[in-house]
């Protein structure tokens, strides 16, 4: 049965909010001795970036550079090149740099318990941006970013909606190891079991990246042809890099092929103007002054949420032309 568009996104609002009310938000670790006074300008930031890999990642950098530039705080950036050592060695020389306070992207979920430790003796806080690590909720003080689990919950329901509880989905996963490609792959399967009727067919890796979106979803369609009726992306570059595959191999994306993705960038908007894209969740990227604001907090002394989600919804072709103008990302 198909539900009418204001009432999906209600109850997608309902679940963005509900967690609030009732999650536990306990206050950052005593850890971080209480320097009561600073400004933004005393602040000396460091970034791990994890890279440049999506239209996504591009406008979260420029968000945190043009944020710290404005507020007159010392950033200092690192690029770690889709590499979690790179990342490891970055926090090692902000923690040799003493710097206030180290911001990070986790690449993947796992292997960070050592260097935070590190970053804990050194007395140097950290939060996380964007990523969740799987670390004791004590080695960081707060986690700026969307709840992934949700976007994934989210994509399955427009999904479900779109195809009337029937398909057979092809799923371009992001990185692996990733706490988006992990949560998004969980949440979608979380919300399928209602739908006996839409079928995972394939699923694999497309990295985040538009090139290796394209060359899985060729790759799946050499193998099942135009028995795929639905592509669920964990992103958008990885939708759009599917969509010149599925035109590619002659079928109408969004047409023949129904399409889902997560992020909410440009390239998604003009996809879906041109009718090649049937949905995309929001992942918002622009998390410089929330996590400036954090930082400047927590150097302070003052308490702040173990957890800072992002308020996000969905957006489809209907009103994509109205609404691009205004998209920054
Ligand atoms: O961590 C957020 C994800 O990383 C975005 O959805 C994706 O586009 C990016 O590469």
């Amino acid at each position: 049965m198909k539900i009418s568009r204001s009432l999906l996104l209600f109850a997608i609002f309902l679940g963005i909010f509900a967690p609030l009310g009732c999650t536990p938000q306990p206050d950052s670790p005593a850890a971080v001795p209480p320097q009561a006074g600073k400004t933004y300008a005393d602040l000396i930031v460091g970034y791990a970036q994890l890279g440049a890999e999506s239209e996504w990642r591009v406008a979260n950098t420029i968000s945190i550079k043009e944020t710290a530039e404005q507020l007159g705080v010392e950033l200092r950036f690192l690029d770690a090149q889709q590499k979690q050592e790179n990342q490891i060695e970055a926090i090692r020389k902000f923690i040799v740099q003493r710097v206030d306070v180290i911001g990070l992207s986790p690449i993947v979920e796992t292997g960070w318990e050592e260097v935070f430790l590190e970053a804990r003796a050194a007395g140097i806080p950290i939060i996380l941006v964007d990523r969740r690590a799987a670390v004791p909720e004590d080695l960081y003080v707060t986690y700026l970013g969307s709840d992934f689990l949700e976007e994934g919950r989210n994509a399955a329901r427009v999904m479900a909606d779109l195809v009337d509880g029937k398909a057979r989905i092809v799923e371009l996963v992001g990185t692996v190891g990733s706490a988006p490609a992990n949560d998004r792959y969980a949440g979608f399967r979380e919300i399928l079991r209602e739908h006996p009727g839409m079928v995972i067919v394939d699923s694999a890796s497309g990295d985040f990246t538009r090139a290796r979106g394209r060359e899985v979803m060729a790759a799946f369609l050499k193998k099942h042809g135009s028995a795929i009726t639905a592509v669920y992306a964990h992103n958008d570059d990885m939708a759009l890099g599917a969509i010149q595959a599925i035109e590619e191999y002659g079928l109408r994306p969004g047409v023949d092929i129904k399409i889902v993705s997560v992020d909410a960038a440009r390239g998604a908007f003009e996809a879906m103007i041109a009718g090649k894209l049937n949905a995309t969740v929001e992942c918002n990227p622009l998390l410089g002054q929330q996590f400036f604001e954090l930082a400047l907090k927590v150097v302070n002394g003052e308490s702040v949420p173990k957890w800072v989600p992002s308020i996000e919804t969905i957006f489809f072709p209907e009103n994509a032309e109205e609404i691009l103008p205004t998209r920054t990302y």
